[in-house]
Order: structure tokens, then C-alpha cells, then sequence
């Protein structure tokens, strides 16, 4: 097992499928009455969240609880850091409290590197910068195989803002390693092609979301994110929408059988309307059980456990 989540690229085909199988045993345990496990009890996991966050954090707690860790959430708001201590010596406070495991969030792209430089435990990557976020595309491969199945060969259009998406950055390393097909749909300002070809060879690029929608298995649309834009990338929010929104007629393109997935948070009425996120084919409030089935799965095997 690796020791550290710090890119999606540090995941093979069979490292990656083993933690699916594993959420899918994690995943059994939330159906029952006591949704514990021993296994990591005297472990402890530090939560260092630098950036905000919803679900990605809640979930994390709720995984290392479940595993019966001991959990310290530290969040740089309130912290030292807004007296200006420095992520190295964040570092070495955490490595003299003898974290086992660090699950960071930041806003600069590579600070997971950095951190798996300066402590023993392992350092799991909670999105950093606009560059990666692999625990979310492990949660979102799992939702896939859950509800269609399979992986290979399954058809994925991943839509709106690749540029400042470390979502979409995750997922194309993972699903191509697990052999789906990816392509990146949204206006050209926000699909760098070079990114694109440098992700992966295979990930195809459409700027005509209608004309991608009747062959593809998964739609996953993304969040516009505009705090990360220093330029304008589109004229306005409603051209956005116009020709990259997902609404119900377009929604009506999908074949029968494809779901609708988004990380959140969403801009509904933007990348998405309410009636779309709200239907029986999205699969976004799934996304976040998911979640935490998928990172008791990551913590699991990370700290040692036995598949
Ligand atoms: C994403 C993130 O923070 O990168 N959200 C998440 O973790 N669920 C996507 C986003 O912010 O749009």
C-alpha cells in the first residue's frame, strides 16, 4: 500500500480498485445501528483545513470517528497561522503531537508534497490549489461503479470549469486509470489543452455540450468557480448557462440509463438548475455517503490495515 494520497496519480489500477472494494465494506457498515469500527482506535488524524470546506471536511471527521481515531480539526481561521506561522512550522507541531495521519486542504497547489516532507505520518491531499483532489475522484469512481456497475470502458463528460478545477484534474487520473473515457466539455478560456493532453492522451475535448450528451454514461458538472478567476472567461453568467448549464431539455439528450453527479458546492441556476440536481438522476447527495465510505476506505488502508 502507498503511504501517502497525495495526487490521484500516485493510484494504480489495483491499488485504486482495492479502495473501492474496501468503501464498498465500509460502505455496508453505515446501514447498521452501530456504524463503528475499532480499527484505528490509539491512531490519531489531524485534520488541517487551510481553506473552506463543507463536505469534504465533515466527511473526513465522520470517517476517522467511524474508525474510532482520535480526531483533531484544526482550521487556520483561529489558529497561529493568522499570526503568520508558516505551514512547516504547523508541520512540526503536529509531527511533535505524533499525527498518524494529516488530511490537509490548501490553497496552494503541491502543499501536500511539501507537508509528506516535513512529517512521518501519512498526508492525504483534501484539495490543494486548483490542482488535485483525489479522495473526491475516488468517491465519485465509487458512485459510478455503484450505480452503473462498472468503470471500463464507461463514457464520462466532465463539464464547465476544468481551468480551476482540481476535481476534474482528479478524476481524468483516475478514470483513465481504471479505463473509462473521459471528455472535458466547456468554453475553450476554461479548457487549457495542453492541461488536457498532458492529464491524459486518451481525454477527448468538446466545447458543444449538446452534441456530447447522447453518448455518455456520466455527466459530472462543475462548479464555476469564480473566486479562483482573475479574468473574465465568459461574457456573462447567462451565456454560461446557455450553452453550458445543464437544465432538463438537455438533460432529456442523456441515454436512459446515464447519471447526473456534481462535487458540489453548487451554483444552482448556473453549471445546474435546481430541477436537475434535484432529480432521480442526480446522484449528488449519494456523492457525499459516498464520501465518507471512500475516505474510511483511504484512512483504512493508509494506517495499515489489511484489505
Ligand atoms: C470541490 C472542492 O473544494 O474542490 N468541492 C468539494 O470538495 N466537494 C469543488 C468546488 O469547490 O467546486
Amino acid at each position: 500500500m502507498i503511504k501517502h494520497l497525495r495526487s490521484a496519480a500516485d493510484l494504480d489500477a489495483p491499488t485504486a480498485t482495492l479502495i473501492l472494494d474496501t468503501a464498498g465494506e465500509m460502505a455496508a457498515l453505515a446501514g447498521r445501528e452501530v456504524k463503528k469500527l475499532p480499527t484505528l482506535r490509539g491512531r490519531t488524524v489531524v485534520n488541517l483545513f487551510y481553506e473552506d470546506s463543507t463536505r469534504t471536511r465533515i466527511s473526513f471527521e465522520a470517517a476517522a470517528k467511524r474508525l474510532s481515531a482520535d480526531v483533531i480539526n484544526f482550521s487556520a481561521k483561529g489558529s497561529s497561522v493568522s499570526k503568520g506561522e508558516s505551514l512547516k512550522d504547523t508541520a512540526l507541531t503536529l509531527q511533535a503531537m505524533g499525527a498518524d495521519a494529516v488530511v490537509i486542504r490548501h490553497p496552494a497547489s503541491g502543499a501536500p508534497h511539501r507537508l509528506a516532507q516535513w512529517v512521518d505520518g501519512s498526508v492525504v491531499n483534501a484539495g490543494d490549489g486548483t490542482h488535485e483532489h483525489p479522495t473526491q475522484a475516488l468517491l465519485d469512481a465509487y458512485t459510478m461503479r455503484s450505480r452503473l456497475g462498472r468503470l471500463d470502458g464507461l463514457k464520462v463528460a466532465i463539464v464547465g470549469d476544468v481551468l480551476h478545477s482540481r476535481v476534474a484534474r482528479s478524476n481524468v487520473l483516475l478514470l483513465t486509470t481504471l479505463g473509462a473515457q473521459v471528455t472535458l466539455v466547456g468554453p475553450p478560456t476554461l479548457i487549457p489543452l495542453n492541461v488536457a493532453a498532458a492529464l491524459s492522451p486518451k481525454t477527448k475535448v468538446s466545447y458543444d455540450l449538446d452534441s456530447v450528451l447522447p453518448d455518455m454514461d456520466v455527466v459530472m458538472m462543475l462548479r464555476v468557480q469564480t473566486e479562483r478567476m482573475q479574468d473574465s472567461y465568459f461574457p456573462s453568467a447567462r451565456e454560461y448557462s446557455r450553452r453550458y448549464g445543464l437544465d432538463l431539455a438537455r438533460m432529456r439528450k442523456l441515454p436512459e440509463h446515464a447519471i447526473v453527479m456534481h462535487p458540489g458546492p453548487m451554483n444552482r441556476g448556473m453549471e445546474i438548475t435546481p430541477e436537475v440536481a434535484d432529480s432521480s438522476r442526480s446522484t449528488i447527495v449519494e456523492q457525499v455517503a459516498n464520501g465518507v465510505s471512500a475516505r474510511m476506505a483511504v484512512l483504512y488502508l493508509l494506517l495499515g490495515g489489511k484489505a
